[in-house]
């Protein structure tokens, strides 16, 4: 995508900030089919043994609360597999502010603290999106009023929690689903009250409010192959240039990866955008993987091949410009998952959607996933 199509596709004040696009990097790449045959060879499944060496690259997992106590094996999975454990939902805005004078940290202590007490690494998810909205914010009309409010919540989250969240996803799918010329920002309760500027407001009061922590832009639909996909990576790139421009901090962008088994992974695209970040010293993080497998026919069999080549593909294409910030899963059984509510199987069987099955078995590519972030490249 052309840099003048690219810098058009934002708000015009976005760009008048900006300078002169810079041209997208072409990084040559070198296609590594690392252990993807291997693994497809369905490796003995081998769950991380006690005091196994420390990975190059850190794992982690998406907890939930409502889990904690029904389901004891839940918490023992994320101690045994994960470096990193973050709250799912407990540090959203409606999770934190049920009212507007009260913040409610109780259940993202919880989370918080079973992660650090038992020497793991947390981070946050996350102060702007679309969605987990209470209705009193939204009925804040005025920018001002909305802006006020907005900085006062990350400046009190991210002071509770100064030096324990090693990093924030700032803002959460600020692109538009379908982005347009004219529209290449998601129509949410933040852009129709404050505009765009609602982005580096966020990132600007992140930064003052705990300098140690690294400061995420985090999208999905960053993975596939199509104009829809290069397009959100275009925005994405822009918006970073444009807050750098501005001279505000952003350290990386997430990469959701919520993969769906039956499409394609633009290896290469990703690779390059990895590159065009690494040129703006910037960093991936894989934030929220989990496989999509509603389109796969057959049974668990197939299910997991067609994971193993999405997830294959994500890895080569997030390594191939240097290891990511981390890969994290969101969640880590498919006992417990987002995706059977919202885009059940086809067929009605149970999804596989996460690294362990519904018995906390670790799947092949769960395996080849080790074996890539224990190596590092
Ligand atoms: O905690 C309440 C509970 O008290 C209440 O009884 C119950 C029934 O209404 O709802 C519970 O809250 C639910 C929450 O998950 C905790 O289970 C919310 O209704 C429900 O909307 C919320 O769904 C989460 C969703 O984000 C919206 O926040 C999903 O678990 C979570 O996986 C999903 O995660 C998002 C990421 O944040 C952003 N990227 C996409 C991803 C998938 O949609």
């Amino acid at each position: 995508m052309s840099d003048r199509c690219e810098n058009a596709l934002l708000p015009e004040h976005l760009v008048q900030d900006a300078a002169a696009g810079r041209s997208l990097s072409r990084s040559r790449l070198t296609r590594r089919s690392f252990l993807a045959a291997a693994a497809a060879s369905a490796l003995p499944a081998m769950s991380r043994p006690a005091g196994a060496k420390a990975r190059r690259v850190p794992f982690g997992g998406a907890i939930q609360i409502e889990y904690l106590d029904s389901d004891p094996a839940y918490s023992r999975a994320f101690l045994q597999h994960c470096d990193i454990i973050l709250p799912m939902n407990e540090l959203k805005f409606s999770s934190l502010r049920p009212t507007r004078e009260d913040f409610n940290f109780a259940p993202a202590d919880r989370l918080v603290d079973l992660a650090l007490s038992n020497g793991k690494r947390s981070r946050g998810h996350t102060h702007v999106w679309w969605n987990a909205l209470p209705d009193w914010l939204q009925s804040i009309g005025s920018a001002m009023e909305a802006e006020r409010e907005l900085v006062r919540h990350i400046e009190t989250v991210m002071d509770r929690y100064r030096g324990r969240l090693e990093s924030w996803d700032v803002v959460n799918e600020v692109i538009a689903h379908v982005p347009t010329r004219d529209e290449p920002l998601r129509d949410t309760y933040w852009l129709r009250t404050m505009g765009a500027r609602h982005i580096p407001v966020a990132f600007e009061a992140a930064q003052r409010a705990d300098p140690s922590a690294r400061l995420i832009l985090n999208d999905y639909d960053l993975e596939f192959s199509g104009d829809r996909y290069d397009a959100r990576r275009a925005i994405a790139l822009s918006l970073v240039r444009q807050l750098q421009d501005a001279g505000i901090r952003i350290d990386g962008v997430g990469i959701q990866a919520h993969l769906y088994a039956d499409l394609k992974i633009d290896v290469e695209a990703v690779a390059r955008f990895g590159a065009d970040l690494k040129a703006l010293g910037l960093s991936l993080i894989v934030t929220e993987l989990d496989v999509i497998d509603w389109n796969i026919r057959g049974g668990p069999e197939e299910q997991d091949a067609a994971a193993l080549v999405v997830v294959g593909d994500l890895l080569d294409g997030i390594f191939a410009a240097g290891p990511p910030d981390a890969v994290i899963a969101w969640g880590i059984t498919d006992r417990y998952s987002w995706i059977p509510d919202v885009m059940p199987r086809r067929d009605g069987t149970p999804s596989r959607p996460l690294p362990l099955d519904a018995d906390y078995r670790p799947k092949p590519w769960f395996d080849l996933i080790e074996a890539r972030l224990s190596q590092g490249v």
